[in-house]
């Protein structure tokens, strides 16, 4: 009886696991997809994970950043940076979308 119960708490844990990668990878997929057509961030800056090369702002990959202040930039906007989220050119869910995506493959 014990046993069958902790089969079953290691069952769920996997599932629940699996399912968090997944949800990770939809989120690096749409993330790319963002950064590089949507928001076309890339146009404006260095990000080597998603081939960008753009240099009218600053590398993404050598800044030091965290999910917070990237979703406050997109948000915002900084100078020349435009204001994703003011501007409504990306809704809130993109603007998180995109920040977790650049933040987890800067320097990769
Ligand atoms: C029109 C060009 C342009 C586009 C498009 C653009 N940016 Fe920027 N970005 C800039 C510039 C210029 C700065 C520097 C702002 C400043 O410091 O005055 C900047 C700053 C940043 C920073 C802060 C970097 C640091 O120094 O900490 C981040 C993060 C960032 N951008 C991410 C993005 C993301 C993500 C997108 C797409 C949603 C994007 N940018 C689209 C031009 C752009």
């Amino acid at each position: 009886m014990k046993i069958s119960k902790f089969l079953l708490i290691i069952f769920f844990v996997s599932v629940t696991n699996s399912i968090n990668t997944f949800a990770d990878e939809e989120k690096m997929k749409k993330g790319l997809e963002i950064f590089n057509e949507t928001a076309a961030c890339a146009a404006c800056h260095v990000l080597k994970a998603a081939g960008s090369e753009g240099n009218i702002g600053p590398n993404l990959d050598t800044v030091s950043m965290t999910i917070e202040s990237v979703i406050d930039m997109v948000t915002n906007g900084l100078g020349v940076m435009p204001a994703f989220g003011e501007d409504e050119i990306l809704t809130k869910e993109e603007i998180e979308i995109v920040s977790y995506y650049v933040v987890n493959s800067a320097g990769k």
